[in-house]
């Protein structure tokens, strides 16, 4: 696809909308002991045998931690406004109490300084998954005292870089986190106990609120927030089983963390059907929880079809799939968007992931990935969609810059607008990316034209 096909679909968008591309700690740094780094728990996970699908780590992963000056320059030579990156918690707190390593500390500030210098925002996120290793021997996010410790964290790094940087998100996905994490036990720390799941859930989501007050009371100027994966939910079919499995899910998935934090409440029905599996909660946590938010991020990249029948699958419905299986579904990014800005109370909305895995073939020196390129054209044209219905929208962000560990698909799947060749650690950039580079060239012009026009007037 190119820009002919979409000419004018930059102009949908007001001159501040802020585009981007996105990572994340453990997906690119490598280096997980260098300079006085402490180990994660996806360190530990990675050593699991079976875990990782082909038996990858993070050791190396794109060397980021030594070549973030050439990532730099490949972000700002694609003309984005932002780069969404997460702090590693064990690279500046080793144990995640304890002593704090300066050296991992100057890493991030010299990151953030060479965005800075380059024109480009740093968006942060604080957790991104990878706990210190040894605060999972004293149960992890299943114990409240990690609460505590989360934020003191969250404050260390807002007093180095808060002057300097526009975005704070406390956690990504604490779905994520909590289901994969401990109930289907598929991601680190790879636990199977569906009440821990929950309270690991509820952990999250206080240690959230308090980092907000505790950033505010600071007097912390970036705009804070959290960012959520959702998806619209569907049922395979319109049998009662299948609608209720629907609502269930949906509960679970979006209803579990916008309800809190919007409402301050969890859901009856979630919390009916979770029985003694509910978590404990203490007096004032919702409260806490619902601290106001600057901002709301949604990680999008498919609908989920769910089915009473543990059986069904989702590559049934024959819609096209991306590497990973996911149906590729750019209309249910406008559903999703117009249906949470109908049942809450929302700030502005940024769309922080997004993007595709497919079977990249670099040939020459190029990654002919068309399919990528018209999966994010699309999904940036469902965005303009729900912006039009009055869905206040205030950025999107590629899923990812470079081709990552992907969890526990390890390097098999390919989501990068950039190729990198894990042998040599070169960098290509795919045609996606110099779609979005042709994109955002149309967007600075544009810009620069209604500027022109506004001193003209
Ligand atoms: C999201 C994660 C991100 C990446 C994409 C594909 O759930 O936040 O790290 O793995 O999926």
């Amino acid at each position: 696809m190119n820009m002919t096909e979409l000419p004018t679909l930059h102009e949908r968008f007001p001159p501040h909308f802020v585009w981007g591309v996105a990572t994340s700690s453990f997906q690119i740094e490598g280096a997980p002991e260098q300079d006085g780094k402490g180990l994660s728990i996806w360190d530990q996970f990675c050593r699991v045998p079976g875990a990782i699908a082909d038996a990858s780590n993070g050791d190396v992963a794109c060397a980021h931690y030594s070549r973030w000056q050439e990532d730099l320059d490949l972000i700002a030579s694609l003309g984005v406004d932002a780069y969404r990156f997460s702090i590693a918690w064990p690279r500046v707190r080793p144990g995640g109490s304890g002593a704090w390593n300066e050296k991992g500390l100057d890493f991030y500030e010299r990151l953030v300084d060479g965005m800075l210098a380059r024109g480009v925002k740093p968006y942060v996120t604080l957790n991104h998954w990878d706990l210190p290793l040894e605060l999972q021997a004293t149960g992890g996010w299943a114990n409240r005292d990690t609460v505590p410790l989360f934020v003191e964290y969250a404050r260390k790094v807002a007093t180095r870089l808060g002057d300097r940087v526009p975005s704070i998100t406390t956690h990504n996905e604490p779905w994520v986190m909590s289901v994969l994490g401990h109930e289907s036990g598929v991601f680190a720390p790879g636990l199977k106990n569906r009440a821990m799941a929950m309270q690991v859930a509820h952990h999250l989501l206080l240690s959230h609120g308090l980092s907000l007050q505790a950033l505010r009371a600071d007097g912390c100027q970036a705009d804070l927030g959290i960012v959520l994966n959702l998806s619209p939910m569907s049922a395979a079919t319109d049998s009662a089983a299948d609608q209720a499995k629907k609502v269930l899910e949906d509960g679970r998935l979006v209803r579990w963390y916008m309800d809190p934090l919007f409402k301050s409440a969890y859901p009856e029905d979630v919390l009916a059907y979770l029985g003694q599996d509910a978590p404990q909660v203490q007096a004032g946590d919702m409260q806490a929880i619902a601290t106001p938010l600057d901002f709301l991020g949604i990680n999008y990249y498919t609908r989920s079809v769910v089915s009473a029948d543990d059986s069904w699958k989702s590559s049934q419905s024959g819609l096209p799939l991306t590497d990973m299986g996911w149906e590729i579904y750019p209309e249910g990014l406008t559903e999703l968007l117009l249906r949470v800005h109908q049942d809450y109370e929302l700030p502005v909305i940024f769309v922080t992931e997004n993007g595709g895995a497919f079977p990249d073939v670099l040939d020459n020196g190029q990654v002919h990935d068309a399919a990528r390129t018209e999966y994010i054209a699309k999904h940036i044209e469902a965005i303009a969609q729900a912006m039009d219905q009055g869905v206040p929208l205030g950025g999107y962000m590629v899923w990812s810059l470079l081709d990552n560990f992907e969890w526990a698909s390890g390097y098999e799947k390919r989501f990068g607008i950039v190729h990198v060749d894990f042998a040599s650690q070169q960098r290509t950039p795919k045609d996606s990316a110099l779609w979005y580079q042709d994109y955002l060239r149309c967007v600075h012009a544009h810009r620069a034209s209604l500027a022109q026009a506004t001193t003209g007037a």
